[in-house]
């Protein structure tokens, strides 16, 4: 099948990446320059496992290009998903401007074209959208009729950072949202080789479906962190628990690391616009207010147990393993990493910083400041000083040797770092 990909960031140029890679023929829309000549020549502008190696091979195959052209790519194609950001607006409510302009382009183009075509939101967006928005933008410029005229579904995704190419390849269940039949079965038709069960149901409950995963993920993750809380006042370790809890197979062992939470460009941003949701059909909702608010404070405990270990921290150098939100990725979109340090250098702490890869990230987010020390790795890192803290659990931090004769306060339970002369996890 031609497809088109418009927006192609880690969910854009996954998507259109492994459909190339199955066979089709994708063209990847973005207003990026510097990202359409990248992945041109092959080359992935974000770290993600794999994704070099299937740009690579599927640009010189010539199933996949990169252009800034979406009339051309919406015109030749027979499907268009449409993955643009959906970033928190005013007050955490979601903003909806990319998708906005998209579906208005999008209408315009389909206005002059002949062939069916189907249109769908594979972006993250609130219940309501797909028809209430998009699909009213679609054919107030297209001056057509959905349904009759060319296809919508929305049809969310699931896959992580840092494992996002196995994710798509293998997902636990595909969902499409259809406004029809016609348009269902044609992205049905798309999926059809996935070995897994794939659900057919409308717009609005698969968009829902989205918002209630991440919501149930961000809920578990700081369930087990207020274990973890009370467990560190009461001796007992969160991960002996959390060993026993998930052998229950109601609720099974995973997300339920305790430590200094979650972070990342979706959990944070898509259950605050589920609660803005909410609030605009008149329901507070406790659960989920609950979970955002116990992980405002959790990278914090970092801080407060090293104060409680040395007394004023200020001028100590303080060496911080971690930016990036988690391991496998550069993304430092609502990373724990941020709060900590910015915590550290308003107590008057020189903050030594190393991550494996979001080094470049980090400079652009936080830029310079006199307390700030980007380090090459954590080896040059923990030269500095004695104090280290443990924010990402990269595999590179997994060396006794970092830690012999240090102080460490972990958020993300490395174990190797016991071998330090005093050694403490947040929830443990
Ligand atoms: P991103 O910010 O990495 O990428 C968005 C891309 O869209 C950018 O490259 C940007 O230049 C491009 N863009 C913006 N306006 C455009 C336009 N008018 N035409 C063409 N391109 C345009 O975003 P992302 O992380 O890939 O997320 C996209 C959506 O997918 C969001 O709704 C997000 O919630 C959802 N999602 C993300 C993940 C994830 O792991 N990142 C997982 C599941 C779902
Ligand atoms: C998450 C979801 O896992 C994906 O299914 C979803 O598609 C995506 O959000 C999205 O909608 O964008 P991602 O943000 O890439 O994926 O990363 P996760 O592996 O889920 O981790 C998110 C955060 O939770 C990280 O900061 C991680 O350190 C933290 N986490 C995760 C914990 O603190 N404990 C855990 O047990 C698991």
């Amino acid at each position: 099948m031609n497809i088109s990909i418009i927006g192609t960031g880690y969910v854009g140029l996954v998507t259109g990446a492994c459909f190339a890679k199955l066979g089709h023929s994708v063209i990847c829309v973005d207003i990026d320059e510097a990202r359409i000549n990248d992945i041109n020549k092959g080359i992935a502008p974000i770290y993600e496992d794999k994704l070099d190696d299937i740009l690579k091979e599927c640009t010189r195959e010539g199933r996949l290009k990169a252009t800034s052209d979406i009339r051309d790519a919406v015109e030749n194609t027979a499907v268009s998903f449409i993955s643009v950001g959906t970033p928190s607006g005013l007050l955490g409510y979601i903003d909806l401007k990319y998708i906005d302009e998209v579906s208005r382009d999008v209408g315009n183009i389909l206005k002059d074209k002949n062939d069916y075509h189907v249109v769908v939101v594979k972006s993250t967006v609130v219940p309501g959208t797909t028809e209430h928005s998009v699909l009213p933008l679609l054919e107030k410029n297209s001056g057509k009729k959905a349904g009759d005229d060319f296809g919508v579904c929305m049809n969310p995704e699931f896959l992580r950072e840092g494992t996002a190419v196995d994710d798509f390849m293998n997902p636990d269940r595909i969902i499409i949202g259809g406004i029809d039949k016609r348009s269902t079965d044609v992205i049905f038709d798309l999926y059809k080789d996935f070995k897994c069960p794939i659900i057919k149901t409308d717009p609005k409950t698969a968009e829902m479906i989205k918002y209630a995963t991440n919501s149930f993920l961000v809920t578990k993750i700081s369930f087990i962190n207020e274990i973890g809380n009370i467990c560190k006042q009461l001796g007992i370790d969160v991960f002996e628990v959390a060993k026993g809890l998930g052998m229950d197979s109601r609720i099974s062992p995973k997300f339920l690391n305790a430590g200094i939470g979650f972070g990342g460009s979706c959990f944070p941003k898509d259950v605050n616009a589920l609660v803005g949701k909410a609030k605009e059909v008149y329901y507070r909702p406790i659960v989920l207010n609950a979970a955002l608010e116990l992980n405002e404070t959790q990278p914090l405990k970092l801080v407060e147990l090293l104060e409680r270990k040395t007394g004023s921290i200020k001028n100590e150098n303080i060496i911080v393993l971690g930016l990036a939100f988690k391991p496998g990725t550069d993304d430092m979109r609502e990373a724990p990493s941020i709060k900590v340090i910015q915590t550290l250098i308003k107590k008057g702490a020189n903050v030594f910083v190393t991550d494996p890869k979001a080094v470049d990230e980090a400079k652009k987010l936080m830029g310079k400041h006199e307390r700030l020390t980007y380090c090459r790795s954590a080896r040059d890192a923990v030269k500095n000083g004695k104090y280290i803290l443990i924010v990402t659990e990269w595999d590179e931090f997994r060396d006794e040797e970092l830690y012999k004769g240090k102080v460490v306060i972990d958020g993300r339970r490395i174990d190797e770092a016991r071998a330090a002369d005093y050694y403490e996890g947040v929830c443990w």
